[in-house]
């Protein structure tokens, strides 16, 4: 191998493997932002800190939830502090923002969130990978089973962004084949508090259920208010699974109750890693259960970690390191996990449909459907390398 900086001649002077974190810590999305770090920070733990000889340092920047901001952190990680891999964002737009530098620059990104449809399709980049989910994973499978198992007159509700407008895209790409009609759909600004208006609008749409894509701050306001319309008792809500992570669930209360979603986790999962993830982040982060952005915070240390191992520490090999980690495979809190060769996206094991039930300490999701294998439909980059 070249020499470069990861070549040592003792431990001691091996340098760090520098990880930039691009994510939300203040706005509609901070808790995002921090459950994923949590996770990150909990497997870093197990490892001591230290991966194949070298030091383990975070860099954590906040990116605000505004692109431009975004942006500027990025640029800040890749050319001043050099980071060996770049993680985050939570934020779609930010993440198309990004794609550029990324790319140009060939820093590995490992998507710990954004699940912009782009990235696995037209805007792909193989220094891109993606550890989380693209909005169209666990939206799609919901137009079949809402048309099939709650109602064909659906309104459709979500941020007006980017990831708002691919969810509910993906959602009537299988909702109208399988019968469904979309009654109306809406599109409030992302960090809306009064959805008063919105409300008006379904309760008068005639539609026989909802399906919504809120997270964050945005989940709490719109389900609390979708109950205290009167709506939750005459028109069932559905959405993706973000709408009532456990993240916002205690907050949401009893007014989340009954609430249909697909996601590829809950922490109702009955295998043992989740189990043991479940019990070790419980016990870690004073009793808070993990949500599916913790279990997206996991896979991606999990992965990083795994992949520097493979490459014995070598980040200075770039393509060894891309190459490595699309093989990259293990047991998962939400399953197998392993990345699509494709798309560099990672294929779900499983998208649960899951009800929010009352289960001994408290709500949580509990799956009463699923659908196998779940893949981005992108077919891979149709840009340069
Ligand atoms: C997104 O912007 O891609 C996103 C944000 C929150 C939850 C899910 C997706």
């Amino acid at each position: 191998a070249a020499a470069g900086p990861w070549v040592r001649t003792s431990r001691a002077q091996a340098p760090p493997v520098k990880i930039g974190l691009v994510l939300p810590y203040t706005g509609v999305y901070a808790v995002l932002g921090e459950s994923i770090t949590q996770a990150m920070e909990l497997v870093f733990e197990r490892e001591h800190w230290m991966v194949a000889g070298r030091k383990i340092e975070m860099i954590k920047e906040d990116d605000e939830m505004k692109p431009p901001v975004g942006i500027r952190k990025t640029e800040k990680l890749i050319d001043s502090d050099r980071v060996d891999i770049l993680t985050g964002p939570v934020h779609s737009g930010i993440l198309m923002g990004m794609r550029d530098k990324v790319h140009n620059s060939k820093t590995i990104l490992i998507v710990s969130n954004a699940g912009a449809d782009a990235i696995s399709r037209g805007r792909c980049s193989k220094w891109i990978f993606r550890a989380s989910f693209s909005n169209w994973q666990p939206c799609h499978p919901m137009g079949d089973w809402v048309a099939k198992h709650v109602a064909k007159e659906v309104f459709l509700t979500a941020p007006n962004y980017q990831a708002g407008k691919d969810m509910m895209n993906a959602f009537k790409e299988a909702f109208v084949p399988a019968g469904g009609k979309v009654v109306a759909e809406d599109y409030p600004k992302l960090g809306e508090t009064d959805y008063a208006p919105y409300l008006t609008k379904i309760r008068q749409s005639g539609a026989k259920a909802v399906f919504a894509f809120f997270s964050g701050t945005d989940a709490v306001n719109f389900v609390k208010q979708y109950d205290q319309f009167g709506l939750k008792g005459s028109i069932k809500l559905t959405g993706a699974g973000f709408l009532t992570e456990p993240d916002v669930l205690p907050a949401q209360g009893k007014s989340a109750l009954g609430i249909v979603t697909g996601h590829f986790y809950t922490p109702q999962l009955d295998n043992p890693t989740n189990k043991k993830f479940v019990a070790d982040f419980k016990a870690k982060f004073k009793g808070k259960t993990p949500d599916g952005f913790a279990c997206q915070g996991y896979d991606t240390a999990e992965a990083i970690v795994r992949a520097l191992k493979a490459v014995n520490g070598n980040t200075q090999d770039k393509e060894k390191l891309v190459a490595t980690l699309e093989k990259v495979e293990f047991d998962s809190p939400r399953g197998r996990f392993r990345f699509d060769p494709k798309t560099h996206n990672v294929i779900q094991p499983f998208i649960y449909i899951r009800e929010v039930r009352e289960v001994a300490g408290g709500l949580d999701n509990v799956p009463i459907d699923k659908v196998a294998d779940v893949r981005d439909p992108g077919t891979g980059c149709t840009l340069p390398a």
